[in-house]
């Protein structure tokens, strides 16, 4: 496969943590229980890499891949976020936290639970591609703080990599599998619907328990949360770029492509806002 020439390589080096405008972000802990959750959930990649290297271990370029990009750039956003926030937030003990999530994580993440076949899970791994590639559009347009601009956009470009690498092989297991449009659109419906439910419940949960200790995390606060969330979402979610990454694995034709994608959008705006 062709090296993605785009996109420049980076490390924690290239990030400038000691110009971090502290003041513009430190207030919102909104911010704080973001970023700490999204670290969680990014640093955990290391588990999905072996479920899903056990799962393709017959395919040895997606293997290689998987092992010697994907999760060494997924546990980098994870290391990332996670120096980010404690240059703001020093008393966080993160590690603490981290592993109360890892603990409360585990039992959802197992090689059983991943597609029935090899092509409708790299169709999942896509509209998991899709979900970051998205999130981290929006933290860099809705960030006050310019290094978390800086940081996303960074992320942000590994992910639309991440998203055409699973896209290419799930070309490659569709010539052989041939799922029909309607197969592809359920499964892409399933994983879409299981997106941001356990992982980032659970990744918040343990930011906030160890944030505020004696303090619960209720079904209530978590409801709370996403709520303010709708505002920044309704502003600065890009509707039309996750609509169009969803649907490439279904190939529609290009006129019913056409007439779909803004009445999909339009709804899916509704449907995350309210
Ligand atoms: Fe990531
Ligand atoms: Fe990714």
């Amino acid at each position: 496969m062709p090296a993605d020439n785009v996109r420049p390589a980076w490390s924690l080096a290239d990030i400038p943590y000691a110009a971090i405008e502290k003041e513009k972000i430190i207030g919102n802990m909104d911010w704080f229980y973001l970023l700490a959750g999204a670290s969680f959930v990014e640093t955990l990649s290391d588990l999905y890499t072996r479920n899903l290297v056990e799962y393709y271990q017959d395919n040895v370029s997606a293997t290689m891949w998987l092992l010697q990009e994907w999760e060494i750039e997924e546990v980098q956003h994870g290391q990332a976020l996670r120096q980010y926030v404690l240059t703001i937030w020093p008393d966080f003990d993160w590690e603490r936290a981290y592993q109360g999530f890892v603990d409360a994580y585990l039992p959802y993440c197992r090689t059983d639970l991943l597609g029935p076949t090899r092509a409708l899970e790299m169709a999942s791994r896509c509209v998991v591609e899709t979900g970051t590639s998205s999130f981290y559009t929006m933290i860099q347009a809705a960030s006050p703080e310019p290094v978390l601009c800086q940081l996303a956009a960074r992320i942000r470009a590994d992910e639309v990599h991440h998203y055409k690498y699973f896209y290419r092989f799930f070309l490659q297991y569709q010539a052989r599998e041939k799922n029909s449009r309607w197969r592809i659109g359920r499964e892409l419906w399933k994983r879409v619907a299981e997106v941001d439910q356990e992982d980032s419940y659970l990744a918040l949960k343990n930011a906030f328990e160890v944030k505020n200790p004696g303090q619960q995390f209720s079904l209530e606060d978590f409801s709370a949360f996403r709520q303010r969330m709708g505002g920044w979402i309704s502003r600065h979610y890009p509707f039309d770029m996750a609509m169009k990454m969803l649907l490439k694995p279904i190939a529609l034709p290009p006129l019913l492509q056409k007439v779909i994608l803004p009445l999909l959008t339009r709804s899916a705006r509704r449907t995350i806002i309210n």
